[in-house]
């Protein structure tokens, strides 16, 4: 049985030329069920799998079935285990659970790959290949080649690629996303994003903490440091509240803290096209910051103004208005915003329903991809392939500005 999905091709811009994609392999009809769900990585001491499993919950549309947890199968197997996998669905790595799962009829739907960037390449080419739908951690790779590759391999299968830019789940950032996009701030001017944390100030790579020895690594990491880790959030967070396209970049990196060879500061000048400014600035040296993702956009008759750690809160000012907070869940929000939310104002989300928002909008791609029908407003915002490679080029822009050292520092004659 043949169905085009138009739709999959033409979100995901590489994947434009596949207009039309064959859906041959596909399994079709309606999924009246929960989905399936895969996870590699995530296991014991692991930081991101967690969340994941947590999201993937709340709304009660996946099922967690089967896993290959850890780089070391027995650990693995012990905390697939813990979190009450069916030993025989509990692999050892991901290629034995792709072979296995692939043999079942009750096969999973969907794996979240939740490992260190460098493994991302080869475990999603696989289960793309074999006919899996993938949810994929950012970076999407750690090279540009590979990220135009997975993109193109997801379009030739037919298989959905989401990526998990967790900040674009936050209902009021698709508030002001709608808001910039209805013109309530006039023409886009100006955008600063920043992403500072404080947890890389020291070498606590050399102490041996887990997640800060593999980022530090470029061969685990990528070219980027702080720019790979959470710059690619906030070039993210920023275009897709924009709408804007960046036309080009010049950045300054920093390595503060001894012993390391990737950034743990950047500073990123963007001029965007139509003429808009940004500057982004993604840090983890940042003492006192912790989480603390931020975006201000400057228009012609407004701006707006957004914080993580304080989710539930936009902040629109109106040129020579007062300023107004908007709140989550007020009556007053649009769909999309609405659409995203759980509880009535004041009862706070965060983090957790952000990142549930993500996964609500794949559950939306995947049952659409199957059911051979436009996933609708909700799937189609969420973070897909070609969202991943524009991240991994925007690293490599980056690092490849700040080498050339072309920025026209000029020092004053008095400092
Ligand atoms: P982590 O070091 O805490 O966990 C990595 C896990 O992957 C460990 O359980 C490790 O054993 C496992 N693993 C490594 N290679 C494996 C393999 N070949 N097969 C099976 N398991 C394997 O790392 P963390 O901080 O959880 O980051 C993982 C990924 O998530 C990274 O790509 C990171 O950039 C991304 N991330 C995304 C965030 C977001 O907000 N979307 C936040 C934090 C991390």
């Amino acid at each position: 049985m043949r169905r085009d999905v138009p739709w999959r091709g033409a979100r995901h811009g590489v994947n434009r030329e596949v207009e039309a994609m064959s859906l041959d392999n596909a399994i079709t009809g309606t999924l009246a069920r929960r989905l399936r769900l895969g996870m590699v990585g995530g296991g014991h001491g692991a930081y991101i799998g967690g969340i994941h499993r947590y999201a993937a919950r709340l709304d009660g549309q996946y099922e967690l079935v089967a896993g290959a947890f850890d780089v070391d199968p027995e650990k693995g197997k012990a905390f697939a285990a813990e979190v009450f996998i069916d030993s025989g669905r509990s692999y050892g790595d991901y290629q034995e659970m792709i072979e296995a799962e692939r043999q079942r009829a009750d096969r999973i739907d969907v794996v979240a790959i939740c490992t260190p960037n460098h493994t991302h390449f080869p475990i999603a080419a696989a289960f793309l290949q074999a006919g899996f739908d993938v949810i994929c951690e950012k970076p999407l790779t750690t090279t540009q080649e590979d990220a135009v590759k997975l993109v193109q391999i997801a379009g030739e299968t037919g298989r959905f690629l989401g990526v998990t830019y967790t900040y674009s789940g936050y209902p009021l950032v698709h508030e002001a996303r709608a808001m910039v996009a209805a013109g309530k701030i006039g023409k886009v001017r100006v955008v600063q994003v920043e992403y500072p944390l404080e947890w890389m100030a020291t070498a606590i790579e050399q102490g041996g903490n887990q997640q800060a020895s593999w980022r530090t690594d470029p061969k685990r990491s990528g070219r980027g440091g702080s720019i790979g880790d959470i710059g690619t959030h906030a070039y993210h967070l920023a275009g897709f509240v924009t709408g804007l396209k960046l036309e080009s970049l010049c950045a300054d990196l920093a390595t503060f803290v001894g012993g390391r060879v990737l950034d743990d500061n950047a500073h990123v000048m963007l001029r965007y096209e139509g003429g808009a400014r940004g500057l982004l600035w993604s840090s983890q040296v940042a003492i006192g910051s912790s989480n603390g993702i931020r975006l201000r956009v400057f228009g012609e008759t407004g701006s707006l103004s957004w914080f993580q750690e304080e989710p539930n809160v936009l902040v629109h000012a109106p040129l020579n208005g007062h300023p107004v907070t908007i709140k989550r869940a007020n009556a007053a929000s649009g769909t999309g915003a609405q659409a995203r939310t759980r509880t009535p104002p004041g009862h706070p989300e965060g983090y957790i329903e952000a990142f549930a928002n993500l996964y609500g909008g794949f559950a939306e791609v995947i049952r659409a991809g199957r059911e051979g029908r436009d996933p609708g407003p909700i799937g189609q915002a969420v973070p897909a392939g070609y969202d991943g490679l524009k991240g991994v080029a925007f690293v490599d822009a980056v690092v490849d500005s700040h080498e050339a050292g072309q920025m026209g520092w000029v020092k004053p004659a008095y400092v």
